[in-house]
């Protein structure tokens, strides 16, 4: 195990990624950000600066944090966020995670946009994320265009992002859908995937001609550079699901495009040949399918002791405000506090066990160690990508329309942190409250959270008063020293 010691300037970049030059939040300059790349038992330590005129914070999506929940990175929940021109170290461990997994800025500052984290070593690796993006108050704004590790196409302009891969080698890609709203298929023309990681969950490997990721999700897949194409150059795909959109922009690029190259092409300068034709590699060769993930190892949850029926419903309220909803709850983040103050200042705040309400918030407590049933019912019309922080919860079920009791897997459910229930279903996630704090749970939609689609897991409270909060983090909301 060793020290992993990262500094990270955050600051404001202009940049075009996709041939339009916009304004651009980056990390030392760079968008993508940079990568950390860490063994299992490492330390990570990240002194983060701020250069924006807004505090911000970095949350590392999927670690656990596990005695350090105050490092979570969710302002208004855990910190209050790093004030302007300050540094906060970041200093936690990988905990049981390892896989792909990414870090980013919570969404309630609009500071996004770089990316990934991952456990192990690896090939190759690939991030995905829809750019160009413009706020239309009152709808959802759709995205004008994606990027592929960093480079998009827009009208005649933008670029490809390149590998270039030895013949007859496999290779391992890290997929991150690192956007905002969009669904996004992944493929590359007549290689098939093979998947193995989801969400650092290892699952049978699993052949499929295309993999969808919800914003959030990750997938490790393997491609073997076999084929035999004389020109060895190939299209990787990045297609935006236009299915989650209201209207369309116009000029609207949803297929991103990148280029495999055979380190033996004849032409290693050329484009790809086969434009619109996924190619014969993978003729009968089907779509993911999600169902289809079967854990690689075996992993049986315990009994549920405890179960809690949340309803999800998006409105357009009578003010005309686009909101959404948790049990009729719309989460508005605090100011100058964190709900973890909260519990550090009277750990008994909220509801000793159960949920609650705090103004907006809405909280489930447990102060015991409790298997939790998180029973979602999702009420809206529009498919909502959900993650939990610090856990991995089981996938139990889920199946269109409400749950009223239907049998759930208690055999070979798949753990993931971010999980997409389809409109009009229910799905069933279980977890187990022996991670003290505070811990989000939301839509990664960024729409859909600014509106308000954010509930809050408190657990341990008593433990969690008692962690040792650096005054850094005290500082921030104002706790003297
Ligand atoms: Cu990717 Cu609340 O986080």
């Amino acid at each position: 195990a060793q020290d992993r010691v990262f500094f990270f300037s955050v600051d404001h970049a202009v940049g075009a990624p996709d041939g339009v030059q916009k304004p651009m939040l980056a990390v030392n300059g760079m968008s993508p950000g940079p990568t950390i790349e860490v063994n299992q038992n490492d330390r990570i330590i990240v002194h983060v600066t701020n250069h924006l005129e807004n505090a911000t914070s970095i949350h590392w999506h999927g670690l656990y944090q596990n005695g350090t929940n105050f490092y979570d990175g969710t302002s208004a929940i855990t910190e209050c966020g790093i004030p302007p021109g300050q540094t906060l170290t970041y200093n936690f461990t990988l905990g049981e995670f390892s896989g792909t997994t990414w870090w980013h800025a919570p969404y309630w500052h609009m500071l996004r946009r770089f990316h990934s984290v991952h456990g192990c070593s690896e090939l190759v690796d690939s991030y995905l994320s829809p750019s160009g993006i413009d706020g239309t108050p009152g709808d959802e704004p759709v995205p004008d265009s994606g990027l592929l590790n960093g480079l998009g196409q827009w009208g005649q302009g933008g670029g490809y992002f390149d590998f270039t891969l030895n013949p007859n080698t496999t290779y391992r890609l890290r997929l991150i859908n690192t956007g905002s709203f969009a669904s996004i298929r992944f493929s590359i023309d007549n290689h098939p995937l093979t998947i193995i990681e989801a969400d650092g969950t290892l699952v049978e490997p699993y052949t499929v001609s295309g993999v969808t990721l919800a914003v959030a999700q990750r997938y490790s897949v393997l491609i073997r550079t076999n084929q035999t194409q004389a020109d060895g150059i190939f299209w990787m795909r990045t297609e935006i699901q236009t299915d989650m959109f209201t209207y369309d922009q116009p000029g609207q690029n949803t297929d991103i495009r990148g280029i495999i190259r055979y380190s033996n092409a004849p032409n290693p300068s050329a484009m790809p040949t086969a434009q619109d034709d996924p190619g014969p590699g993978v003729k009968n060769i089907t779509d993911m399918d999600t169902a289809r993930l079967i854990p690689a190892v075996q992993d049986v949850p315990l009994n549920r002791t405890r179960a809690y029926t949340v309803n999800v419903a998006l409105e357009n309220t009578s003010s005309g405000d686009f909101r959404a909803f948790f049990n009729g709850t719309s989460w508005e983040p605090l100011t100058g506090t964190s709900t973890l103050l909260s519990v550090r200042n009277a750990p008994t705040t909220f509801a000793p066990e159960g949920s609650s309400l705090n103004g907006d918030q809405f909280i489930i407590t447990e102060d015991s160690i409790q298997t939790v049933d998180l029973i979602i019912n999702n009420l809206d019309d529009g498919d909502h990508p959900f993650h939990l922080h610090g856990h991995k919860p089981y996938i139990m079920g889920t199946a269109p329309g409400r749950y009223v009791g239907q049998a759930l897997n208690t055999k070979n459910p798949l753990r993931r942190d971010t999980m997409v229930i389809p409109a009009y279903n229910w799905m069933v996630l279980r977890f187990v409250t022996d991670n003290p704090g505070v811990w989000a749970f939301h839509c990664h939609i960024a729409w859909h959270m600014e509106a308000g689609l954010l509930m809050q897991i408190n657990s341990l409270p008593s433990v969690a008063a008692t962690l040792p909060f650096p005054q850094d983090i005290l500082s921030q909301c104002g706790v003297p020293s």
